[in-house]
């Protein structure tokens, strides 16, 4: 039995539908996001499931128990939000302990549970810091040691390191995540942003206007996305329009390509999509061949815009070191088998 379930959660604010029949099952221990673009409707889910908004309809199960219209603190989650909501006039201590004091603990163990949530965080020696103390990462950790203080069977976490740089926001990911595994929590993320998403979650939601579009593991949903949608909005990929030409070929613009077991009848229309870094680039030999019109040093990659009978593509290539093509030089395009997903709908 799953520990979390949706059962076709509906929610609409007057005639507008925010939520479409979200019907999910979350095991215990497992850490799984909700991805999206803006307005897509993953905090409205996520705020159901904490109980800060009442459900049109659907049902929410914690461990069995039907907690629909069970209010938020009765259901005990922690919830860690993109701002991070301390009070000012409190030591990171005093914060963390507060949600204690709420639920009559203590003063004693209060301050010792506290004291042990925030080493967790690794904040052992900030604790008698303000927030107005901290910098962004270590406030947003003594959110994450309030959540957590409470030993909830359930972590909600919206957008929560979307307020930091780009660096401390690499590091974040990973901690967090480490300390989800440590504890054993089951954790729910709202996030936009797809590399967080595929570097912490054990399954990731796809969520379009409302409707959940594919759930998969991280490496799935990157490899195998079942849309143009998802194949674009997870990672970066080359979309192109093709017409199947017979049972074993496809043409996109003037390129007629193999690709056997397509399943479509001839004449149809279909999507193709390759991402960048499953092409190889070479100087000369096999493949197409195409016109490098831009070349961009990332450090650890090379990005190429080519230009070839396919039109043009986008290609990323590690850094071996060697100088990599350069504007205007001609290249042999070539990608294995596989490397190409197909969608059955055309733009
Ligand atoms: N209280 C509300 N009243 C009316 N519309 C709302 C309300 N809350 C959210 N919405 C709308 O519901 C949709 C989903 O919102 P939200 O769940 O916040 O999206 P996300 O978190 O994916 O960015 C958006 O179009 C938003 O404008
Ligand atoms: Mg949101």
């Amino acid at each position: 039995m799953s520990f979390l379930s949706l059962k076709n959660l509906n929610k609409q604010f007057g005639d507008f539908t925010a939520v479409r029949d979200m019907t999910l099952s979350i095991e215990k221990g497992e850490f799984v996001s909700l991805l999206g673009p803006s307005g897509c409707g993953k905090t409205t889910t996520l705020q159901m499931i904490a109980g800060l908004l009442e459900p049109t309809s659907g049902q929410i199960l914690l461990d069995g128990r039907d907690i629909s219209h069970t209010p938020p603190n009765k259901r005990g989650l922690g919830i860690v939000f993109q701002s991070y909501a301390l009070f000012p006039h409190m030591s990171a201590l005093d914060n963390v302990a507060f949600g204690l004091e709420m639920r009559g603990v203590g003063k004693a163990e209060r301050q010792d549970r506290a004291r042990k949530a925030l080493e967790q965080v690794k904040l052992g020696q900030f604790m008698h810091r303000f927030p107005k103390e901290m910098s962004g990462g270590q406030r947003q950790r003594v959110a994450l040691a309030r959540a957590l203080v409470i030993e909830p069977p359930v972590l909600l976490l919206d957008e929560p390191l979307s307020n930091l740089d780009a660096k401390l926001r690499e590091d974040m990911r990973l901690e967090l995540r480490l300390l989800q595994q440590e504890i054993g929590v089951t954790t729910i993320l709202v996030t936009h942003d797809q590399e967080e998403a595929l570097s912490m979650s054990d399954r990731i939601v796809v969520m379009k206007e409302g409707e959940m579009e594919q759930i998969a593991a991280p490496l799935d949903l990157y490899e195998r996305p079942v849309s143009p949608f998802v194949s674009d909005f997870v990672g970066k990929t080359n979309l192109f329009n093709a017409e199947i030409i017979d049972a074993d070929h496809v043409k996109v613009a003037e390129h007629i390509l193999l690709l056997p077991g397509h399943g479509m009848v001839t004449g149809a229309s279909m999507q193709l999509s390759i991402r960048p870094e499953k092409f190889a680039l070479s100087p000369q030999g096999d493949g197409d061949e195409v016109q490098v019109e831009a070349a961009i040093f990332h450090g650890a990659n090379w990005l190429y815009r080519v230009r070839g009978a396919m039109g043009e593509l986008f290609v990323t290539q590690p850094n071996t070191g060697a100088p990599g093509f350069a504007r205007g030089q001609t290249a042999r395009l070539t990608w294995p088998d596989g490397a190409l997903s197909m969608f059955a709908e055309a733009s």
